[in-house]
């Protein structure tokens, strides 16, 4: 028998402490006109000292746990997709499910940047399409503020911390909502494009992220818009027929360009990047959560996610709430 991964439950949780654009004014030289003209940022949520993506991530999983009333003990599979583990091993999932007690799951940690929960959504379905897990959680979580350079005005203005998380459940594949399709795609040729300027082989500094903004940006539209495509065709299916967008929130300018793109008007996308930033893979599940918890998302609607990040990778999943 063939599965489909229903969305049961939805989680998120944001640090207490808020950097408004007027604070990064103090410490770089921009301004809050700046920064809301070319990204659509106004505030983000920075980690405390002794916070971490696994804290974070517990609470978001506990939350989507408590949303579907399940215990952890019935989770079978935990994908934690992150740039910003507490360690570089073991994966922060196994710290997660130890703080859950989800002990007859197995736990690993995906990387794809900030399209990483796009990538962990399509695991983790593709584990519940073929009967090896019934209950999954799925979690993007980053603290990008422990790996900015905050000396420099050119990254640390655009990224925020934070983490949200879906539980999937299998259902029959003949009930039609779940998760309808999954496509990933990367190149590695822009792989200078976006990273973390330290390397385990080297030295044991700490790492900075490095980016060449004008270069995403450029890539962004279009590669967003070939995952979006795959995604339309392979069910059949219209920008119409979408009920809410969903887009990984790096920039203003760019989820605008994809809703154009599209002709998606924008009273059917979430946008949260105004108050989040780009909190890398947590953006997409932090988005949804907003979404469903002010009642925008409701069983039976279409969603669309998309995602790009540094690899470059890209991708989008369709998903009937
Ligand atoms: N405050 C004030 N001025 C600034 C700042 C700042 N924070 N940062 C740069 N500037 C200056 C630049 O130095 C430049 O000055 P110059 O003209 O004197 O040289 C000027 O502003 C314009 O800079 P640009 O880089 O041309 O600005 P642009 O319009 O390209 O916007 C931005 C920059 C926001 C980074 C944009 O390129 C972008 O969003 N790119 C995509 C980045 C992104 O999405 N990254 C994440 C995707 S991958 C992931 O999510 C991990």
């Amino acid at each position: 028998m063939m599965y489909r991964s229903q969305v049961v439950g939805c989680g998120a949780f944001l640090p207490e402490t808020i950097l408004t654009n007027h604070d990064l004014a103090q410490k770089v030289d921009t301004s809050d006109e700046w920064i809301r003209e070319r990204s659509g940022i106004e505030k983000r949520h920075v980690i405390a000292a002794n916070q971490t993506c696994s804290d974070l991530s517990y609470l978001a999983a506990k939350e989507a746990l408590a949303a579907a009333g399940v215990d952890a003990s019935l989770v079978d599979c935990i994908v934690v997709a992150t740039t910003t583990p507490d360690h570089p091993c073991p994966a922060t999932a196994t710290r997660v499910q130890e703080k859950l007690g989800a002990n007859r799951a197995f736990a690993f940690d995906v990387q794809a940047v900030c399209s990483g929960f796009v990538y962990a959504v399509a695991i983790a379905d593709n584990f519940i399409r073929t009967g090896q897990a019934k209950y999954a959680l799925v979690i993007g979580a980053d603290t990008m503020s422990q790996v900015l350079d905050w000396k420099d005005r050119t990254t640390c203005v655009l990224f925020g911390d934070g983490a949200g998380a879906l539980l999937l459940k299998a259902v029959p594949e003949t009930d039609d909502r779940g998760v309808l399709s999954t496509h990933l795609f990367s190149d590695g040729n822009l792989y200078d494009a976006l990273y973390v300027d330290n390397s385990v082989a080297t030295d044991n500094q700490r790492g900075y992220i490095r980016m060449q903004g004008k270069e995403i940006f450029k890539n962004a539209v279009q590669k967003i818009g070939e995952a979006v495509e795959k995604a339309l065709e392979y069910n059949k299916l219209t920008a119409d027929d979408i009920d809410w967008f969903v887009p990984h929130q790096a920039n203003k300018r760019i989820i605008l360009g994809v809703s154009e793109k599209f002709n998606i008007p924008m009273s059917k996308v979430v946008l949260t990047i105004d108050q989040h930033a780009n909190t890398s893979a947590a953006s997409i599940p932090l988005a949804l959560s907003v979404a469903v918890n002010d009642g925008r998302i409701k069983p039976g609607n279409l969603v669309l996610i998309e995602a790009m990040g540094g690899g470059l990778t890209w991708g989008s999943a369709l998903i009937r709430w």
